[in-house]
């Protein structure tokens, strides 16, 4: 049982891929015009996020094909029912991640994002592969939008929002995690206050390296 493969979610997934794979953050001149130093400034940055997100508003940004089918496996690979994500964009992450849920047999996937217009494309793109049941997306600032009613018992976190968040939104769900709780973070190297609390033993955490872009981590306790 594989719903990835379903001809709703598998359709809906191609033809996302295909657009991302078309899409580059290049695209946008006032980005492009930046030296690489500024990118990986405005990247790290926690005032100017939402300013490079909104001129980020038409670009997928996307993990990628096998970062995708990783969190489709790690989800089902700890049975997941409550899945909380930080990122939500067209919703590639989001369908992979609901596709596990359904396959373990029902849950709650629960994702933020603050640009509307995404919010829109993920609506519908779940909605098209029929995973839209097991979703809520809380639209608005995740500082804001996890700040309550987060599920009580949290078995996978995705953060693939904002970089310079990561350690105040980990900060955010982390009482709800679960014993064994898998985190899995897009491009945490971009956070360094992140990668030095996840790394640290005294916080309760194991946590590797993963893949190309992946900072792994299981709560222990
Ligand atoms: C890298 S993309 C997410 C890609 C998505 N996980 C996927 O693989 O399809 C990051 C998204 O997070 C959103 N975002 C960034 N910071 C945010 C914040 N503080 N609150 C809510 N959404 C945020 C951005 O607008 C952007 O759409």
């Amino acid at each position: 049982m594989n719903t990835l493969l379903n001809a709703p979610v598998h359709q809906v997934l191609s033809r996302l891929f295909a657009e991302s794979e078309q899409a580059s953050p290049m695209q946008i001149p006032a980005l492009a015009r930046l030296s690489k130093a500024e990118q990986t400034a405005m990247m790290q940055s926690k005032s100017e996020y939402r300013e490079l997100y909104a001129q980020l508003k038409d670009v997928p940004l996307a993990v990628s094909k096998d970062t995708a089918n990783l969190l489709y496996m790690l989800a089902r690979s700890c049975n997941a029912r409550c899945i909380v994500e930080f990122g939500t964009s067209y919703g590639i992450s989001t369908l992979h991640l609901a596709a596990a849920l359904r396959d373990n047999g029902g849950g709650r996937l629960l994702t933020t994002e603050f640009e509307a217009s995404k919010v829109r494309k993920a609506t519908q793109h779940l909605s098209q592969a029929n995973l839209l049941d097991l979703v809520e997306i809380r639209e608005g600032d995740a500082l804001q939008s996890l700040s309550s009613n987060l599920p009580a018992q949290i078995d996978l976190l995705l953060l693939d929002g904002a970089k310079a968040l990561y350690l105040d939104v980990l900060h955010l769900v982390q009482p709800n995690l679960r014993a064994g709780a898998l985190i899995v973070a897009d491009n945490a190297d971009y956070c360094a206050e992140y990668m030095a609390y996840i790394a640290n033993p005294a916080n309760g955490y194991l946590s590797v390296p993963f893949a190309e872009d992946v900072e792994l981590s299981c709560k222990l306790v």
